[in-house]
């Protein structure tokens, strides 16, 4: 049964990845929150971290047992355990689908009042009539090729019918665009196949040139959201800010590859985005291909969402820009 205690216990599974390294940090601040249960694989220590609320258990979300245990007694159930990279394997899957759905289940079994669970805006997939600026309204519908947006869509869907199935738990999805801050993209060895430009190493060495390289760049639109307002936007819905659904969320401003370029420190000359959607979608429609190279998907049509929504329903509002958020990962 949850907690009888004033504040509020919150199981977290991943809570040692980036999205986590944004919320953990909020939840330990907060006095509406007395309690956190953190799962992950790997050993942790929390208090190494500062992290005195969280209980720490190794587990995985395969196993349905090692769930009933960490979600007893929560209050609300934050879902962040998820495989990025790594392919569209036999183990992906368990991992990310099952995975999802044992944990909706633990949550539902152990009486939680809410499930928040980290989507994606691959979600929405990279559809020819997806529409920049994309709200709530318009479909979530299975990518083409990429595994992970394939996923990410199969999952609301499922997540939908057992909340159906479940009404007395509250379901929260959100939906961001690629993550940046401290504990992201240049601050991992791996990250998702997209930005890999962004490597670190990469983003020093031409940063530190006297004379910037000039580059041909295409003219891609993105969004990007920082790691803390991730957080932000978990905590609203741990709460229970707004009422329950599915939430875009990403940094304010839409920026394009060519931004991107010019932050990394190259003297970057725009080109039309056009033909490299175009080639995008040629090159994901190649049969057979292997999973690292599915994110080309990613660059076959712009994915921009619209944000009101978080902000007047849930109540958030972004601390950083999406340029802002990019900033911050170069000088981390
Ligand atoms: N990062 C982004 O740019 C981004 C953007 C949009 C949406 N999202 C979504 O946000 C969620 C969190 O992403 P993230 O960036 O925080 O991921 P991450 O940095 O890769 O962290 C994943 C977390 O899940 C844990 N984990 C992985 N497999 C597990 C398993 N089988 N059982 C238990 N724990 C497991 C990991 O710890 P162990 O390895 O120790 O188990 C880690 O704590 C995911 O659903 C992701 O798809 C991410």
């Amino acid at each position: 049964m949850p907690s009888t205690t004033t504040g509020l216990t919150v199981a977290v599974t991943g809570p040692t990845g980036t999205f986590g390294y944004g919320l953990m940090p909020l939840l330990q601040a907060d006095p509406r929150v007395s309690k956190v249960i953190g799962i992950a694989r790997r050993p942790f220590d929390p208090a190494a971290e500062g992290w005195t609320k969280m209980e720490y258990r190794q587990g995985d979300v395969r196993d349905p047992a090692a769930l009933r245990e960490a979600c007893e007694g929560a209050d609300v159930v934050v879902h962040l355990a998820f495989l990025i990279v790594g392919g569209s394997g036999d183990m992906t899957r368990a991992i990310n689908v099952d995975g999802t759905l044992n944990t909706f289940r633990a949550a539902a079994d152990a009486g939680a009042e809410r499930f928040v669970y980290a989507s994606s805006i691959a979600a929405y997939g990279f559809h020819k009539d997806n529409p920049v600026g994309m709200t709530e309204d318009w479909p979530v519908r299975p990518a083409d090729k990429l595994f992970y947006a394939q996923e990410k869509a199969e999952l609301e869907h499922l997540l939908q019918q057992e909340a159906a199935e479940r009404p007395e738990l509250a379901l929260y999805l959100l939906r961001p665009p690629v993550v940046l801050g401290p504990h992201t993209i240049g601050g991992k060895t791996v990250f998702p196949g997209p930005l890999a430009p962004l490597n670190k190493h990469l983003q020093g060495m031409f940063r530190r040139l006297p004379v910037p390289v000039p580059a041909a760049v295409p003219d891609i639109k993105l969004q990007f959201i920082h790691e803390d307002d991730v957080g932000r936007a978990l905590l609203q819905c741990v709460v229970a800010a707004g009422p329950p659904g599915a939430y875009n969320i990403a940094g304010d401003g839409v920026l394009s590859a060519v931004d991107v370029a010019r932050e990394l420190g190259f003297l970057a000359v725009p080109l039309p985005a056009g033909p490299v959607h175009a080639a995008a979608r040629a090159a994901s429609k190649v049969p057979l291909l292997p999973s690292s190279m599915q994110w080309v998907e990613a660059f076959s049509h712009p994915a921009v969402m619209d944000t009101t929504r978080a902000k007047t329903e849930l109540g958030w509002e972004p601390q950083y820009t999406g340029l802002e958020a990019l900033q911050d990962t170069l000088d981390s």
